[in-house]
């Protein structure tokens, strides 16, 4: 049985470009759905008829319940002089939220992403601040330092590189970003998951950058490969489903962010893909 909280939230389905009228045949929460361009108007159909859908950060976005809220924000995607970059698709086997439990942290950073979003020995992450934002439930990682060889396709040597995590969605994960070509401002790179079924996920990496200079190939290509360095690593996670109660994976600080996720996703009954153990 699917909660309705986890029915009545939105989840990408497909790139909105890229959506034709023959469509994509797809899985939202195992069930097969359809998205398709029907006299200009997209729709994702089910079994059981047509599904509320938005389109918004170049993705559709559909709704298997009733919504509980508005699709959430980012107000950087309407900034003038940012690039909007849509960077294709990832397909994981793991879980919807192992997904974005892993966008979230950075202790991984100089094993996974290693001379890129990290190196060796800098390897410690230090204090920063993490909280369930209440007047917009959301988590909320700030005043996150970490050292980098390569932050970004624009980035030339090592940076210290400040971060913000925001989880705006069960699925869904916004990243902000010291931005190397304009000081003062953020990169925004995000991460939509699709959850297919509990255990497999597409992962749909969207950007709004200022780079005017970088080719869209190259920038793609550069989110594609820390991705795939990602997949290797979530595909052998064990439990594979994410586990939602506390003292099953011990927290150390650099997991703090995961931690707010998991008490968030749990307060709110958001557990599709997640593993719960009887107290
Ligand atoms: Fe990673």
């Amino acid at each position: 049985m699917i909660s309705q909280a986890v029915l009545g939230e939105w989840y990408p389905v497909a790139m909105a470009a890229l959506v034709d009228a023959a469509g994509r045949r797809t899985l939202l929460l195992g069930q097969e759905i359809r998205v398709f361009r029907d006299a200009g108007r997209i729709r994702v159909t089910a079994d059981a008829g047509d599904l509320a859908v938005t389109e918004r950060f170049g993705h559709v976005w559909a709704c298997p319940g009733t919504p509980a809220r508005a699709l959430f924000t980012i107000p950087e995607a309407d900034h003038p002089g940012r690039r909007l970059v849509d960077c294709g698709v990832v397909r994981v086997k793991c879980s919807p939220l192992r997904a974005v439990e892993n966008f979230l942290d950075i202790a991984h950073f100089p094993f996974v992403h290693t001379d890129i979003l990290g190196a060796e020995p800098h390897t410690e992450v230090n204090r920063y601040d993490v909280k369930i934002r209440e007047e917009v439930d959301e988590v909320w990682a700030t005043k996150v330092h970490f050292y980098q060889p390569q932050a970004a396709k624009s980035a030339e040597g090592g940076i210290v590189t400040e971060y913000m995590y925001r989880v705006p969605a069960p699925t869904a994960s916004v990243l902000y970003k010291t931005c190397p070509a304009m000081p003062g401002e953020w990169d925004v790179i995000a991460i939509f998951v699709q959850p297919l079924t509990e255990e497999l996920c597409d992962v749909w990496p969207w950007m709004a950058l200022y780079d005017d200079v970088t080719p869209q190939a190259e920038l793609i290509a550069f989110q594609q490969m820390i991705f795939l360095q990602d997949r290797s690593i979530l595909e052998n996670q064990i439990p594979r489903l994410l586990p939602l109660d506390p003292g099953m994976e011990s927290p150390t600080q650099a997991d703090l962010t995961s931690v707010a996720y998991r008490r968030w996703l749990k307060r709110r009954g958001l557990t599709y893909g997640a593993q719960m153990v009887a107290a």
